[in-house]
């Protein structure tokens, strides 16, 4: 079985003279993750998937302990999408010493805002796990999905930076038949949460429909309005912003733009982005 907890044991069966693709999980894995995974299949020689729920990217130990976990399920799920790929789901001992410290990084505005401000020191947490990753496995290519899209720019910005080799590969949202986003914290949703879910799709596609003749001031008030209304949900943050730099967007242009939301609903807090511009 190509299984492995310690990242030195699995190093040493890499082929380096050949191309490896990197799928960094956190587990409880979905149809969105087996999409990247399938991906990586196609485009690399040798495929990594690692499933760690990184501490360091978490605000309390709360949090960690109630992120969603099913390590059996998650192997049977990776072995049918991608026979050959080799799993790395390590204890944290393998990745941190005993202080399980981040490192320092200066991402600018991309921390700052959305995510970043709504969550204490998350994107230092995901950039320490993610550059320890690339620089044990040194892959040819790693996958992301854009629904954790500041994410995927700030890895985008720390290989920059870091001088990294590997290629950043960001995947479109894999979303269920309704338009929800998958993402394991859908598995803490009950069957009405799971429904009610759904607002946060349906708000960023009225979005897109007004961003053809509104103002992102407007439909800004218009969403919070309707999350006002809505009993189930708590919003977060609506935000209309461009892909390239997450710099606020005023009104339409040419520049690729999103609509990114955060909302709880009951104990869960779900997040999802939307391109604007019509193709
Ligand atoms: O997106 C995730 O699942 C995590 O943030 C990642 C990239 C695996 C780092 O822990």
């Amino acid at each position: 079985m190509n299984f492995f907890s310690q990242y030195s044991v699995l190093n040493s069966c890499l082929n380096k003279n050949k191309t490896i693709g990197l799928v960094p999980t956190m587990g409880a894995l979905h149809e969105g993750h087996i999409s990247l995974i399938e991906r990586a299949t196609i485009e690399n020689e040798q495929v990594i998937v690692t499933i760690f729920v990184n501490p360091t990217q978490f605000e309390n130990s709360e949090e960690v302990k109630s992120y969603p976990q099913n390590l059996n399920l998650d192997i049977q799920m990776i072995k049918k999408a991608s026979p050959k790929s080799m799993i790395y789901a390590p204890k944290s001992n393998d990745l941190y010493d005993s202080k399980m410290k981040t490192y320092r990084y200066e991402f600018g505005i991309l921390e700052k805002i959305m995510e970043g401000k709504f969550r204490n020191g998350h994107f230092q947490g995901v950039a320490t796990i993610v550059e320890k990753l690339l620089n044990n496995f040194s892959p040819t290519k790693a996958y992301f999905g854009e629904k954790d899209f500041q994410q995927l720019l700030i890895i985008k910005s720390l290989v920059n930076q870091k001088k990294i080799s590997t290629s950043i590969v960001g995947c479109s949202t894999y979303r269920d038949s309704q338009g929800l986003a998958l993402s394991s914290r859908n598995k803490l949703l009950n069957t009405k949460e799971l429904k009610n879910a759904i607002f946060l799709i349906e708000q960023l596609k009225l979005a897109k429909s007004l961003w053809k003749k509104e103002n992102s001031l407007r439909i800004t008030k218009i969403i919070e309005e309707n999350f006002l209304n809505n009993i189930w949900l708590k919003l977060d943050y609506f935000d209309i912003r461009f892909e390239n730099n997450l710099l606020k967007a005023k009104e339409k242009s040419d520049q690729k733009t999103r609509a990114f939301i955060a909302a709880r609903i009951g104990k869960t807090r779900l997040i999802d982005n939307l391109l604007l511009n019509e193709y």
